[in-house]
């Protein structure tokens, strides 16, 4: 296939790229130049913003467009009229944020997405969610049944940028007392991104339609398991200590940012139903290769942790949690 990733340079695309070159697909990549010019030797970039500057993509033609880049519907919809003539297909990444709500466990496709006030609204970090779920809308009313709209829930693995599960590889690393917040029964969900990016190349490739989320594993992991799984993947690492949730809220901990993987009042959130995706086939790899490639990764680079509690904030807590 003829493959355009709008985008492709940054996390998920990269994995994209490499699932669709693996299977000997033609890829394309359009962006702005900014992010890892240059990534992949011997694949097409053509450069532009794709708000309001898609003229390069002028007279050609692809089989599918995947974009990963898409947040505001006024530009994804410019995109997806763009392309219409000339791609036969559309891949929209969206996200599980598009939810009006967390309060169930197993929610499926159905479920009632967040709506915008004002429909003028392109705030995207207080809005991201809605304006995903608009996103989606303008994507299926331009390419109908040739749209194939994937909710991701938390991405992680190797080139994650947000470090939020990368924190937990590095601090079980490290050693020592690690504060592991909750009880070790607290569910947990997320999805590596190259099980992500290769199930949509598979996706794609077969000419699935319609909406999914996409996250993992496909039997209830919890963070205890987790937790088990960085000690035998990680020689010589960190001692969990579980820290009673209404102690961390009471000391301001925040949630998801300084502790990722934790979020309270929220028993949707990493619990959400994947049936759909399982049925097209998604598969993961073992929790443990994940681990160890993010590891391995993280250790090469030298990069402050943009999520995870501070050592000292974390050493504080402990003591305290120890003296109650
Ligand atoms: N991370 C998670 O846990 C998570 C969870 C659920 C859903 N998602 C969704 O997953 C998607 C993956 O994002 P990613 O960053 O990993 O994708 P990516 O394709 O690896 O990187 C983003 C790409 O978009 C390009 N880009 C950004 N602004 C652009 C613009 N105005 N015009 C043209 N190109 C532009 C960037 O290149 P230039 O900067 O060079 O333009 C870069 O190549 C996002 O849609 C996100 O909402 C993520």
């Amino acid at each position: 296939m003829k493959v355009l990733i709008l985008g492709g340079t940054h996390f998920l695309g990269r994995h994209l790229v490499e699932s669709a070159l693996r299977r000997g697909h033609r890829v394309t990549l359009f962006n702005r130049g900014l992010t890892a010019p240059g990534l992949f030797s011997g694949v097409e970039e053509i450069y532009g913003d794709r708000d309001g500057s898609l003229v390069a993509l002028n007279g050609r033609s692809w089989d599918v467009a995947i974009d990963t880049s898409g947040y505001v519907p006024r530009v994804v919809r410019a995109s997806a009229e763009f392309l219409r003539p000339h791609v036969g297909r559309y891949v929209f990444v969206s996200s599980i944020s598009v939810y009006a709500n967390f309060d169930k466990e197993g929610m499926d496709e159905e479920f009632p997405v967040g709506q915008l006030a004002d429909a003028a609204i392109e705030d995207v970090q207080a809005f991201y969610g809605p304006l995903k779920a608009l996103s989606e809308g303008a994507v299926q009313s331009v390419y109908g049944s040739d749209s194939f709209i994937v909710r991701p829930g938390l991405i992680v693995g190797p080139h994650d940028p947000t470090d939020r599960f990368t924190y937990w590889v590095r601090r079980f690393a490290r050693g020592g007392n690690v504060l592991v917040p909750g009880t070790p029964d607290r569910r947990v969900q997320f999805i590596d991104a190259r099980d992500l990016a290769d199930w949509m190349m598979r996706g794609t490739e077969s000419g699935l339609a319609g909406i999914y989320n996409v996250t993992g594993p496909s039997q209830p992991l919890t963070m205890g398991q987790l937790v088990m799984t960085l000690q035998s993947a990680i020689p010589s690492s960190g001692r969990p200590v579980w820290v009673n949730e209404n102690f961390l809220v009471q000391h301001h901990v925040a949630e998801w940012s300084e502790l990722p993987l934790w979020t309270t009042g929220l028993p949707g959130f990493m619990a959400i139903g994947i049936q759909g995706a399982l049925r097209a086939g998604l598969e993961f790899r073992p929790l443990v290769e994940t681990i160890r490639d993010t590891w391995e990764w993280d250790r090469a680079r030298i990069a402050p942790m943009k999520a995870g509690m501070e050592p000292q904030r974390e050493d504080a807590l402990l003591a305290e949690w120890s003296r109650r």
